[in-house]
């Protein structure tokens, strides 16, 4: 398994659902983990976690769309650990509406947390490797919508289409500093929530997972162990990509002939 022993990142969106078990899965790697975030109480309960695992954490409370509270955390999670090596933007807000009833204000939430709070966590830990002349490496989550489109997604999917192109963009540019800029996109992951905004009721629930091919949700768990393989050394010659987790989502549904399912194949 790959090592990040002696590391230090920074996850947003940290306290709870990927960022979470992102965090965690870090720190069983050997890094030190800052998980930054607007509540205070959930950052705290994952740096207890990743602290009672052994490991080195800071709750660091702060809005990602701030980029003066963006530069506080990376400056205290200098402090407290001495080095970043990297960066998880994780922090996401989101709800399905028709985009025609999508207020100025809607818009703009999502598209400052999720386009805007990439950059803003971005540039401030490349300034500083930059400076500091040392490698490292970011992961950003997104969703396949950013390429498929999705009906009342509009904001949500403009603005991690946004991420996807200043990850290729900055993968380039980057590429002389030994920085790498990689992209997740799961599928629908089982988050409190993802599925509060995502799939409210126990029928949209199924509508969901019907759209899955593997005929499940992921785990968040297994969204942090793949945000750890690009963070590492072993995924040192991947950049500017996207890695695919969503069961096959993406790939659509079957539309022509007779049903063909898990079960009839089986
Ligand atoms: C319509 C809504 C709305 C809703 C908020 N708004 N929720 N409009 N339907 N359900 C509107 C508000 O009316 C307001 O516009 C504007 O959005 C800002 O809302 P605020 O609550 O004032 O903003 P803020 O407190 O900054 O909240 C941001 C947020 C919120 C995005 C709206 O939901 C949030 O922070 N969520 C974070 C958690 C989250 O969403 N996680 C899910 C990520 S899952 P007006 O005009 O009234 O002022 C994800 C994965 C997708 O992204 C991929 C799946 C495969």
């Amino acid at each position: 398994m790959e090592s990040l022993a002696g590391r230090a990142y920074l996850v947003t969106g940290g306290g709870t659902g990927i960022g979470a078990a992102t965090a965690l899965h870090l720190a069983r790697l050997g890094a030190s983990v800052t998980v930054i975030g607007r509540r205070e109480k959930p950052l705290e309960t994952v740096a207890a976690e990743v602290e009672r695992q052994g490991g080195g954490a800071l709750a660091h409370p702060a809005d990602v769309r701030d980029p003066e509270a963006v530069n506080a955390a990376v400056e205290a999670a200098l402090d407290r650990f001495g080095r970043i090596d990297g960066l998880v933007n994780n922090a996401a807000g989101n709800f399905v509406t028709p985009a025609e009833r999508l207020s100025p204000n809607g818009w703009r939430a999502v598209v400052d947390i999720v386009l805007n709070g990439t950059w803003n966590c971005t540039s401030a830990v490349a300034r500083h490797l930059i400076d500091a002349g040392r490698p490292g490496s970011v992961v950003s989550v997104i969703a396949t919508y950013a390429w498929t489109g999705h009906p009342g997604t509009v904001h949500s999917a403009a603005a991690k289409a946004g991420v996807v192109a200043m990850t290729r963009t900055l993968a380039v540019e980057w590429a002389r500093y030994g920085i790498r800029l990689n992209c997740i996109a799961p599928g629908p992951t089982e988050t409190e929530g993802a599925g509060n905004a995502l799939w409210a009721t126990p029928e949209d629930e199924e509508r969901v997972l019907a759209s899955v091919p593997l005929n499940r949700f992921a785990t968040a768990p297994e969204i942090g162990d793949l945000a750890g393989l690009l963070l590492s050394d072993r995924a040192g010659y991947v950049t500017g990509t996207v890695l695919t987790v969503d069961g096959g989502q993406s790939l659509g549904a079957q539309i022509y002939g007779p049903p063909v399912n898990a079960t009839t194949v089986t």
